[in-house]
């Protein structure tokens, strides 16, 4: 459609493949998953997530990469040209408003991880005997309020430095960078927390199913996992999509980027069960596991400084990809909808999302005031209400939108050429028309029905 000669697009199809797979693997990969994962019950939990993320995920990743490169716009602006102005371009401003939203959170933790790295170096998580003595460190750090609001900063500005730079030479040149790095800190972990004496029972946890703890709350769990792990139903993809040019093949692309984000969620349970397990802790902590446990595995061991260190900086490497995808959806928006300058757009709408996180970062015990019912903080609120509302009701419209309304006919080329995997789009269209929606669809009736009438 509107083949626009002045648009940037990524320098190599390398460099798209990570830079996607960089917004994918993140926080929802190495700190989310886990201990989503531990809560509900280990390997029956994966199984169903990696049953969603080829189902819903995969297909409805690929139609945000075709609704990208189709428009080559911001979600807002891809719905605006392909619906005119019809009550579908509120797609789009919903996902610009979750990408608010999400990074507004999705900051703290960022932060966390750089607190972290720090704590690491100056040896204070290092020197942990127990795993009650990390929760207190932990419970005390993020009780703090300088501390949480100025790393809430510090990882904004990380993000704003990288968007302010555009695609070519900002998001991809470091993507290029980060993601090998990335996987190699896993395999050291995992090779660590293997040789530990009792890994056996975390990798049980992890790998033999039990599919007596499957029902409603779980399966919500596993959808709300898959979108927000592969960054679908807000539009990041839609926007990493337009930068793609018109020769690269959307089908492949999307499945390694869904494979890439598979492994490393799987490789970060691997590096981390077993060593809960071989340290006797419980895998349900909630959101502090993975900072309730790393600390203590790396305080037994030989150059668990230097472990410590590796590790929290592959979290913010991971986070700092994601969180950069989650600004340039914003980004763009303000640039191809408002014709701002890319600089002031980062400035002005960075800015505003720190100002959005502080609440945030004050949930944590720094004020009562954001405890808002029951054990629900505000971080908590903003986060349920992406993951399990946004998101997945993003997701269904898109599908709807482009199997229904816009019609697939039009988009299908945008498909890779070749002819010998023709009946790939097919079932590509079958998915994306019959099988993702309606499942989301069921799912989305069940959420509703436990969060309101289950109560
Ligand atoms: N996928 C990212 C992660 O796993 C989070 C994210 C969600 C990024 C939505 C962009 C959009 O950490």
């Amino acid at each position: 459609m509107a083949f626009n000669s002045r648009r940037e697009y990524w320098g190599s199809k390398l460099g798209f493949v990570l830079a996607a797979a960089g917004s994918a693997v993140g926080l929802g990969n190495i700190w989310k998953f886990p201990y989503v994962t531990g809560s509900n019950g280990g390997a029956a939990f994966v199984l169903i997530y990696v049953i969603f993320v080829l189902i819903l995920g995969l297909p409805i990743m690929i139609a945000e990469f075709v609704i990208g490169r189709h428009t080559e716009k911001d979600p807002v602006g891809a719905f605006k040209l392909m619906a005119g102005r019809s009550p579908w371009t509120i797609v789009g401003y919903m996902g610009v408003l979750s990408g608010f939203l999400i990074l507004s959170f999705y900051s703290i933790v960022g932060g966390w991880t750089i607190g972290y790295i720090i704590k690491s170096i100056s040896g204070s998580v290092t020197s942990l005997q127990d795993s009650s003595s990390a929760k207190s460190l932990f419970a005390a750090f993020t009780a703090d309020p300088v501390q949480m609001i100025l790393y809430h900063a510090l990882f904004m500005l990380s993000c704003m430095f990288i968007v302010v730079y555009g695609i070519k030479n900002g998001i991809e040149r470091w993507n290029k960078i980060l993601m090998p790095l990335l996987f190699g800190i896993l395999f050291v972990l995992i090779g660590r927390s293997l040789m530990m004496e009792g890994a056996w029972h975390g990798l049980s946890f992890f790998l033999k199913p039990d599919f007596s703890k499957i029902n409603a709350e779980f399966l919500i769990a596993a959808m709300g996992q898959a979108f927000f792990s592969l960054s679908l139903g807000m539009g990041a993809m839609i926007t990493y999509g337009s930068y793609l040019s018109p020769n690269e093949k959307i089908l492949t692309s999307a499945f390694y980027i869904v494979v890439l984000d598979t492994l490393v969620a799987i490789l970060a349970g691997l590096a981390i069960f077993p060593a809960v397990f071989a340290m006797n802790m419980s895998p349900q902590e909630g959101v502090g596991l993975i900072f309730h446990i790393i600390p203590v595995i790396f305080s037994n061991m030989p150059y668990g400084a230097f472990f410590s260190v590796l590790f929290f900086t592959l979290l913010f490497i991971a986070a700092l990809t994601s969180g950069v995808s989650l600004l340039e959806v914003i980004t763009a928006y303000v640039i191809d909808e408002m014709g701002w300058a890319r600089r002031r757009a980062v400035v002005v709408f960075g800015t505003v999302i720190f100002i959005l996180g502080i609440p945030s970062a004050l949930s944590f015990g720094a004020s009562d005031a954001m405890k808002l019912w029951g054990n629900l903080t505000f971080f908590d609120l903003i986060d349920k209400l992406t993951t399990n509302y946004m998101l997945p009701l993003g997701g269904f419209l898109i599908a709807v939108y482009l199997g229904w309304k816009y019609g697939l006919e039009k988009t299908i080329h945008e498909l890779d050429p070749d002819t010998r995997i023709i009946s790939l789009k097919e079932l590509w269209a079958f998915f994306i028309k019959f099988i993702s929606p309606v499942l989301v669809f069921i799912l989305f009736l069940m959420l509703l029905r436990n969060d309101i009438i289950g109560q």
